[in-house]
């Protein structure tokens, strides 16, 4: 096994039934800097082994933690160069709607069949980091029925498989120094429920492209025309489709009114992900956004590099 093998593993074990998305960034100013970069590092460098005794403890619940690094912080942490295409989200401004930038230094995406193993990861990580790093973000997701969203479609579908997948997510020989890692992006998404659910089905079924009760996918629109989500999302050119693999999760407090999509996406290419943003955020043709944003509206957006477990690895050095 190779180390992109590993890591594929992490990123693709789809469709757990729990995930907590956690956005850190590392406290690298004041006195306790150079401790609080030393701590990350270490962290980041056993995170395989506490993976491993978490993991150990429930081996079928497929426990898996996949860590992000943003741009700020690449440089203290992770050496001088960087991969190729990694700088903050840029935030994509449409007419109607906008896909904004928001901070963060590390991403860690835990997953797992389970609430509690997802929770245990998540404690032990958060001890071993410390006081060096501030809580920007946590969302914990849960799987809902049959991989639907809270907007009542089955998400994920389009998602590559076999041998497509590492293909699409992983970096290859284009940057060498990078290959076996990818780039993910994150947006947490609130929905407008109420809205939603003004609309008729058929109404829904349009702006998504599939069917909602049985998931078949609508022709497209023609060129001109209003497009789904689905049609905006694919990205083709000479080369074929580009594809990236999602691992989107609704969460909830239906008390305090707040339903939700964490949308994340697994590249290896940045740019493929940007521009499904700029075609779902300014449209196309332009004005003709997708309407799925008119229903749900971004409060976060981050940007970062998944490194391999190699580069996680050397880091103890
Ligand atoms: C509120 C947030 C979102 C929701 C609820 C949502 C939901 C869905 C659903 C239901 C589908 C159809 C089934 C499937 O293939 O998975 C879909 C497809 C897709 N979505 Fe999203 N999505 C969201 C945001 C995004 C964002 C921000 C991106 C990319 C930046 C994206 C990229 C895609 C892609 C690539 C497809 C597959 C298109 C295809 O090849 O058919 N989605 N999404």
């Amino acid at each position: 096994m190779d180390q992109g093998d590993e890591l594929m593993q992490s990123i693709e074990g789809p469709l757990t039934r729990s995930a907590v998305f956690l956005v850190l960034r590392v406290a690298d100013d004041g006195p306790g800097a150079a401790e609080a970069i030393r701590t990350v590092k270490e962290a980041l460098a056993g995170l395989e082994d506490l993976v491993k005794t978490v993991a150990f403890r429930e081996p079928r619940n497929r426990l898996s933690c996949t860590v992000g690094v943003g741009d700020r912080i690449w440089p203290q942490l992770m050496g001088a160069a960087k991969p190729a295409e990694l700088h903050p989200f840029r935030e994509i401004a449409g007419a109607t709607h906008t896909a904004i930038s928001t901070p963060g230094d590390l991403l860690f995406h835990i997953r797992a069949d389970r609430e509690d193993l997802v929770y245990e990861m998540e404690r032990l990580l958060l001890r071993a980091l410390g006081s060096s790093v501030e809580t920007v973000d946590e969302v914990s997701g849960f799987r809902y029925f049959d991989a639907r969203d809270l907007l009542g479609f089955v998400d994920g579908t389009a998602n590559p498989v076999g041998p497509g997948l590492s293909e699409s997510v992983l970096v290859g020989d284009e940057d060498p120094a990078f290959a076996g890692g990818s780039y993910v992006v994150v947006q947490k998404y609130l929905h407008d429920m109420d809205a939603w659910q003004r609309l008729t089905a058929e109404q829904q079924e349009a702006i998504m492209g599939r069917t909602k009760s049985d998931n078949v996918e609508l022709d497209d629109a023609a060129d001109d025309a209003q497009k789904a989500h689905k049609t905006l999302a694919t990205i083709e050119d000479e080369q074929g489709e580009h594809d990236i693999a999602r691992d989107n999760m609704p969460f909830a407090r239906p008390g305090s009114g707040e339903f939700g999509t964490y949308f994340i996406g697994y590249s290896r290419h940045l740019w493929v992900i940007e521009r499904m943003l700029e075609r779902m955020f300014i449209g196309d043709p332009p004005g003709l956004h997708d309407r799925l944003l008119d229903f749900s509206t971004p409060a976060t957006g981050t940007t970062f590099f998944v490194p391999s477990p190699a580069l996680l690895a050397a880091l103890e050095a």
